[in-house]
């Protein structure tokens, strides 16, 4: 039986760019899959983008839960992967459990941060029979001992470190890796270390695959765009203007909505 860890290095083999954006509801994960997406991750992004934190380390598993349960229930042919929040996989044992109950949330798959600090936990993952996705280079749970949202990679031995996470999530049984904000010839060098592929996001066109959070790529959180996003649509826009026009035609006595 081939495995989700074989098709994907099959897909790498191939060359064939591998797609990934985000989702935290029904119809944006259905939206998503009917225009034909590989992935769909419930990113604790949800923090930001969703649920108005300042960053991800206040989501809890709960929240990842729910908002699961509503994407996968949209979702009929991509891969659905639950994002597993701060403090839900403090040992190899918790990280088992809280993957299971992505699963049973709908998940396909879970993803967690981590490299070579998170080996135990993602063998027991893996070996549990989940499929994991792995998250290396600039890790938002981190983003306050790690000073901000900075590019990773910089010096030889961030690049050394990085090449080394890589090579041990691939070893512990990951079928992908998502690399956050890294130098982008140093995630060149890293998709050639390894046969899993790297799905980037802000880390150059050489990752065998690319994955945004959809409200950077549909202009839906227009308070802040990372750098390394050229947003595909401007919905708050749209959204203002539907809004302007109801309060407007409402005021004019235009609309009596029955
Ligand atoms: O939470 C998220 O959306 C993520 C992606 C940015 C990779 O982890």
């Amino acid at each position: 039986m081939t495995t989700l860890v074989d098709q994907y290095r099959e897909l790498k083999k191939r060359g064939e760019k591998i797609t990934a954006l985000t989702a935290y509801d029904y119809p944006t994960a259905r939206l998503l899959d009917e225009s034909g997406i590989d992935i769909i991750l419930v990113g604790d992004s949800l923090g930001m983008v969703v649920l108005g934190y300042e960053d991800t380390t206040q989501v809890t598993l709960e929240e990842m839960l729910h908002h699961t349960r509503a994407a996968a229930r949209g979702v009929k042919n991509a891969l659905v992967v639950g994002d597993m929040p701060i403090h839900t996989f403090e040992t190899p044992n918790e990280a088992v459990a809280t993957a299971r109950k992505f699963v049973d949330a709908g998940a396909q798959a879970v993803k967690l941060e981590g490299g070579v600090s998170h080996v135990a936990h993602i063998e027991a993952i893996t070996r549990a029979g989940i499929p994991y996705m792995a998250h290396i280079g600039m890790l938002p749970q981190h983003v306050r001992e790690q000073g901000g949202y900075k590019v990773k990679g910089k010096t030889q031995l961030e690049a050394e470190t990085l090449i080394a996470d890589a090579r041990a999530v691939e070893k512990a049984g990951a079928f992908s890796v998502v690399l956050e904000i890294v130098v982008p010839e140093v995630a060149r060098q890293i998709t050639n270390a390894i046969s899993i592929p790297t799905i980037g996001i802000g880390s150059g066109e050489h990752c065998d695959g690319q994955i945004l959070v959809t409200h950077d790529l549909i202009g839906f959180f227009p308070w802040f765009t990372p750098k390394f996003v050229s947003p595909e649509a401007r919905v708050a826009d749209e959204i203002r203007k539907a809004t302007r026009a109801f309060i407007e035609r409402t005021r004019a006595g235009e609309l009596s909505n029955g």
